[in-house]
C-alpha cells in the first residue's frame, strides 16, 4: 500500500511585541553590537513579557495556521507541540493549546528535540496521516527561550529569542507534499549544549538556583562545527532520498542560529541568496520556533511557489538534526 501524500495546508506564527536590541544587551553584559552582528548576524530579538508562557504564543500561531488552512479546531485529530521551554513538566503544552483553541477531539503531546523539534514534529505528524490513522494534524514549534537564558552570560544571552510558528498537515495531491526526511541524533556528544538542573538528574534546590544551573550551558565552538557539518550532510542525504540534486532546491529554510553557519551551508549547496530566507537578524535563535517562523514569513512574502522543492534543515541540542524536502502544495500567499 502506498503512503498517503501529506502537505502543509496552513501556516501561522506569533512573536512577542517587546524588542531587545544589541544596544539594550550591551547595557546588561559586556558586549557590543559590532561583536554580535559580525559573529552571529543577530541585531535584535523578541522577548515575551513575564505573564506570557510558551502555550500563549503557541495558541496564537495555531489559530492563525488553522485560519490559513480553513480548518476548524474541533476537526483536528492531533496536536504536537515541539518545545524545550514547556509551560510545565506536565500537563503537556500541547494539552494547554488544545484547551485554548477548543480542539476537543484531538490527541495532544509535546516533543523535545530542542531546535530540531519542529522538523521532528512534522515527520512524526506526517506519519500519522501517511498511514491513514489521522487526517488533520497541527504541529507547533514554540519557545520562551528567555526563561532559560542566563542574562549574565554574554556567550549565550545574545543568541536567543522567543516566538512560535505552527502548521496544519493534511493529505494532499499525489507527488506534492513531503517527499523525504531525515531525523538524526548524536547523543554521545549531547553534553556540549545542556540545561543542567531542573530535571531528575539535578532537581531544583536553592543551590541550583543560586548557581544558575537552570539556564543554557553551551560550548559554542563545538556546536558551530557540528552545525556546519550536519547542515551539508543532512541536506545531501534528504535530497538523495527524494531523488533530487542540489540544483533542484528551489528554496531553503535553514535553522536560524547564526548567519555564518547558514553562509557555510549555502556555499556548500551552491545556492543563491534569493533561495533562502533569513530572519535571525530580527528574531535571533528561537529554537523550535525558528523553522516555522521563517517558513511562515517566506510564504507570506510570496517567496515560495506551488511546485517548489523546499528544503527545511534544523540542528540543535541532543545533539540532533532533522531535515525534510517538501514539494510545496499550497498556492503562494497574496499579501
Ligand atoms: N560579546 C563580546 N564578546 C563575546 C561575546 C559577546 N556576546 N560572547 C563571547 N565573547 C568573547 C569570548 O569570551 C571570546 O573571548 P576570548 O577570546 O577573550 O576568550 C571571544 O569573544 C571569541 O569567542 P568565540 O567563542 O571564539 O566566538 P565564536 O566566533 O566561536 O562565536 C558563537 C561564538 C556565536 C556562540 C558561535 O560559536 C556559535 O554561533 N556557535 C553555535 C551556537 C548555536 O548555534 N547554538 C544554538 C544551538 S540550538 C539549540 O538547540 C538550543
Amino acid at each position: 500500500m502506498n503512503n498517503i501524500p501529506v502537505g502543509i495546508t496552513g501556516l501561522g506564527s506569533c512573536l512577542p511585541d517587546n524588542v531587545l536590541s544589541n544596544e539594550d544587551l550591551s547595557k546588561i553584559v559586556d558586549t557590543n553590537n559590532e561583536w554580535i552582528v559580525t559573529r552571529t548576524g543577530i541585531r535584535e530579538r523578541r522577548i515575551a513579557n513575564k505573564n506570557t508562557a510558551t502555550s500563549d504564543l503557541a495558541s496564537i500561531s495555531a489559530i492563525k495556521a488553522l485560519e490559513d488552512a480553513n480548518v476548524k479546531a474541533e476537526d483536528l485529530d492531533l496536536i504536537i507541540v515541539a518545545t524545550s521551554t514547556p509551560d510545565y513538566f506536565f500537563p503537556s503544552t500541547a494539552g494547554i493549546v488544545q484547551k485554548n483553541i477548543g480542539a476537543k477531539r484531538a490527541a495532544a503531546f509535546d516533543i523535545n528535540v530542542a531546535c530540531s523539534g519542529f522538523n521532528y514534529g512534522l515527520v512524526v505528524g506526517a506519519n500519522f496521516i501517511q498511514t491513514g490513522m489521522y487526517k488533520k494534524v497541527l504541529v507547533v514549534g514554540a519557545e520562551v527561550m528567555s526563561s532559560i537564558v542566563d542574562w549574565e552570560d554574554r556567550n549565550t544571552c545574545v543568541l536567543f529569542g522567543d516566538g512560535a510558528g505552527a502548521c496544519v498537515l493534511e493529505p494532499c495531491d499525489e507527488s506534492f507534499g513531503i517527499l523525504s526526511s531525515e531525523l538524526g541524533s548524536d547523543g554521545v556528544n549531547g553534553d556540549v549544549l545542556v540545561v543542567p538542573a531542573g530535571g531528575s538528574r539535578m532537581p531544583a534546590t536553592s543551590e541550583t538556583v543560586d548557581n544558575k544551573l537552570h539556564t543554557i550551558r553551551m560550548d559554542g565552538k563545538e556546536v558551530f562545527k557540528f552545525a556546519v557539518r550536519v547542515m551539508e550532510k543532512s541536506s545531501l542525504e534528504v535530497l538523495k532520498r527524494a531523488g533530487l540534486e542540489k540544483e533542484d532546491i528551489d528554496f531553503l529554510i535553514p535553522h536560524q542560529a547564526n548567519t555564518r553557519i547558514i553562509d557555510a551551508a549555502v556555499k556548500k549547496l551552491k545556492l543563491s541568496r534569493e533561495k533562502i530566507h533569513v530572519n535571525l537578524d530580527r528574531y535571533g535563535n528561537t529554537s523550535a520556533a525558528s523553522i516555522p517562523l521563517a517558513l511562515d514569513e517566506a510564504y507570506r512574502e510570496n517567496k515560495i511557489k506551488k511546485g517548489d522543492n523546499v528544503l527545511l534543515i534544523a540542528f540543535g541540542a541532543g545533539l540532533s538534526w532533522a531535515s525534510l524536502v517538501i514539494k510545496w502544495n499550497k498556492e503562494a500567499k497574496n499579501v
